[in-house]
């Protein structure tokens, strides 16, 4: 169990989020705009994600993995990288002084990550992250799981994630392509709720982990907590991500989750 260490930490940070989102504007400075004017095709090296890449995807999406500030504005990477582009819309008065451009060392996200300069940069794509050897233009990391560290702890004052945590978001981002290279193929939109309920079986030793970034990917997919689907596929989540499940509740509440994975939107 020690090598999931870090994931135990993550868990706690999401049990504040596991709301349905929709609201991001109403928790954002007035004037911000954070999302994409269009939904943004996702270009993958063999047009699939399974296993570490497709919980590093979840991640990648998971306000909670950037701490508790994150999680109030609705921010995840995929805020500013979303599909592995670079948004250009991204705009959050006083961290942006232009759309596309945003101030990662500013108090805004957190506190002590002030570095008293201005110093906006414009958001990347992840595109080449597989073949890079540097990354950022400030502090230089040579590995994607470093750089990755620096910005959840630096730059958003989110948990020191565990290593498991660094692989799978950075399995994740290798596989982030262009269009028109070789291999490439676009994700189905959206990818079927039932790949992510197969991640069960990825990391039978990790459920509750797993539960919990499903309950969150369940709440995206969502507009309203009221809506009967998601109350019941909730309701079953929870019931996963509770550590005491006999290993019959614990089928019984799997099968229950792939046969309404059919209604998830
Ligand atoms: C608020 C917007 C924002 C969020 C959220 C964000 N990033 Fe970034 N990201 C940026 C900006 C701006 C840069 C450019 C930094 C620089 O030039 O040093 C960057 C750079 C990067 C790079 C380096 C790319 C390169 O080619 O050098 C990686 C990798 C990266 N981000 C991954 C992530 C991951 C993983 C997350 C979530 C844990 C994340 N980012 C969250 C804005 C964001």
């Amino acid at each position: 169990m020690k090598s999931l260490l870090g994931i135990s930490t993550f868990i706690i940070g999401l049990a504040c989020s596991s709301l349905a989102s929709g609201q991001e504007q109403n928790w954002l400075p007035p004037g911000s705009d954070t999302r994409p004017s269009k939904p943004i095709p996702e270009w993958v090296l063999g047009g699939e994600l399974k296993g570490d890449a497709l919980i590093g995807r979840l991640l990648f999406h998971s306000p909670s993995l950037l701490g508790e500030r994150a999680v109030r504005l609705r921010l995840s990477c995929a805020s500013c990288h979303p599909s592995g582009h670079r948004n250009d819309r991204f705009f959050i008065p006083n961290v942006s002084p232009r759309p596309g451009f945003v101030d990662l060392t500013h108090q805004f996200w957190f506190k002590a990550g002030e570095d008293g300069i201005e110093n906006p940069k414009r958001i990347p794509s992840l595109h080449n992250s597989r073949s890079k050897k540097r990354f950022g233009t400030g502090p230089h990391f040579k590995s994607l799981e470093d750089f990755t560290r620096h910005v959840i702890i630096d730059e958003f004052g989110g948990p020191a994630p565990g290593s498991r945590i660094l692989t799978f978001l950075s399995s994740y981002m290798k596989k982030l392509t262009r269009p028109n290279s070789d291999g490439a193929a676009p994700l189905p939109r959206p990818i079927p709720y039932i790949n992510y309920v197969d991640l069960f079986g990825h990391l039978p030793e990790a459920r509750s982990f797993v539960a919990s970034l499903l309950l969150e990917e369940a709440g995206r997919r969502y507009r309203h907590e009221e809506t009967p689907t998601y109350k019941e596929v909730a309701k079953e989540l929870v019931r996963l991500r509770s550590g005491a499940l006999t290993e019959a509740n614990h089928q019984t509440a799997l099968e229950s989750l792939k046969k309404l994975s059919k209604q998830i939107p």
